[in-house]
């Protein structure tokens, strides 16, 4: 009985998954396929991981949380895959430019270039603007979306990082 009972909610579990998975991608494939954000493939930024995959990560955390709290997971996926899209390599960046501040500086780059392409909400803005917390010490989230990206983001950059190639 209670093995049963265990199988029925893994699936269950398993189906809630693969239908969140499919529901996400929905959400921000028009950004996904967008060929500007697509540039990001060319990026290198964590580890092996380039900065078009590291967005996706964050995107995919980012729907699956703020969807199991209940809060706006579109706008927390749709500002998750732009929230670096500043459109340089980091590594070389601070040699090429004399900008030494690529931590604190690239949100505000990533929001420009992603309001020339997009239309974006207060929430999306909020995420892209203050995921860099607590690197932008004063410059903090006002959203419960904003604060879950704080976290996915750090999250996802430690395990692109520690990923072998
Ligand atoms: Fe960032
Ligand atoms: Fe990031």
């Amino acid at each position: 009985m209670i093995r049963e009972l265990r199988i029925h909610t893994f699936r269950r579990l398993k189906g809630i998954r693969r239908r969140w998975r499919d529901e996400f991608y929905e959400e921000i494939k028009d950004i996904a396929k967008h060929p500007v954000v697509l540039r990001m493939k060319k990026y290198p930024h964590h580890g092996s991981t380039n900065c078009y995959q590291h967005c996706m990560n964050v995107a995919y955390y980012n729907y699956q949380w703020c969807r199991f709290f209940h809060l706006n997971a579109r706008a927390a996926a749709r500002a998750g895959m732009l929230h670096d899209l500043f459109l340089y390599d980091w590594h070389t960046h601070a040699a090429r430019t004399g900008d030494y501040f690529h931590g604190m500086t690239h949100p505000e780059q990533a929001y420009k270039n992603a309001e020339k392409l997009f239309k974006l909400n207060s929430t999306e803005k909020d995420v892209i603007l203050h995921h860099m917390w607590p690197v932008t010490l004063f410059s903090f989230p006002r959203t419960k979306e904003g604060w879950i990206t704080t976290i996915t983001d750090k999250y996802c950059g430690a395990c692109e990082t520690s990923r072998r190639k």
